[in-house]
């Protein structure tokens, strides 16, 4: 595929820290930034909404088929789907319960990885995900893969939800982040892994604002050796 524009993948699993670096990263690149994990999301919405079996993967194929994500702004954050435009909706708890469902359905993520790779093709870009660097675009310019323990990254939700006013125990919230790890790495289709030739970066001791410092200097180092 030739292309002419620069493309970084970034993967990780829950509350790594990726759409925080994701999106100040490609600020600074003046990039396009586009968090895939909010259309899983869209597509699950979409299933919930119209009552769709989550065991039905014939359904939720044909569901995520006829109804592409229109995702506009340079964040890609005002998202379409089925006609309706959806925001916190996303978020909501009902939501977190089934896209992992949602996402293992191989109909799904083909119809899904399409539309990504279209909108790759046409922009500069960090796309954020699970199999961004292993499957949607495995010729990236630069692959990150960024993780935390589970307890530090369970943590760092458990933060978010009370800041969000939700209520929230953390245990629970550590079993739910265990559960999602495990439903991602271990599915059939493009499981949660990363990719052979990414950066690894382990986000323990690091604060958000490190995390972004280190992947701008990747960045640079990578522009004057070529691929990273
Ligand atoms: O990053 P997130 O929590 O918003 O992702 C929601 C779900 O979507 C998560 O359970 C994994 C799935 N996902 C995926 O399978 N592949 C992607 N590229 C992005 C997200």
């Amino acid at each position: 595929m030739a292309r002419n524009v620069g493309v970084i993948a970034i993967d990780g699993p829950v509350a790594a820290g990726k759409t925080m670096a994701g999106r100040q990263l490609a600020k600074q690149l003046n990039f396009r930034y586009l968090d895939t994990g909010v259309m899983y999301r869209a597509i699950t919405w979409l299933a919930l909404k119209n009552a769709t079996s989550m065991d039905d993967e014939t359904a939720l194929g044909a569901l995520a088929g006829e109804n592409p994500v229109r995702l506009d702004g340079w964040n890609s954050d005002q998202v379409l789907v089925g006609g309706v435009s959806v925001g916190p909706e996303l978020r909501e708890a009902e939501v977190d319960h089934h896209v992992s469902l949602v996402s293992r359905v191989s109909a799904v993520r083909r119809a899904l990885v399409q539309q990504q790779r279209d909108i790759a093709a046409q922009n500069n870009i960090v796309m954020v995900g699970r199999d961004i660097g292993t499957v949607v675009l495995p010729d990236a310019d630069l692959k990150i893969f960024i993780t935390a323990s589970l307890e530090e990254r369970s943590r760092r939700r458990w933060r978010e939800f009370l800041a969000q006013g939700r209520e929230a125990d953390f245990q629970q919230v550590l079993d739910e982040t265990k559960t999602r790890d495990e439903v991602d790495s271990k599915r059939a289709d493009s499981p949660l892994i990363p990719a052979e030739d990414a950066w690894v970066l382990d986000t323990d001791c690091l604060t958000g604002e490190q995390v972004v410092d280190l992947i701008v200097q990747r960045v640079n180092e990578s522009c004057r050796g070529g691929k990273a």
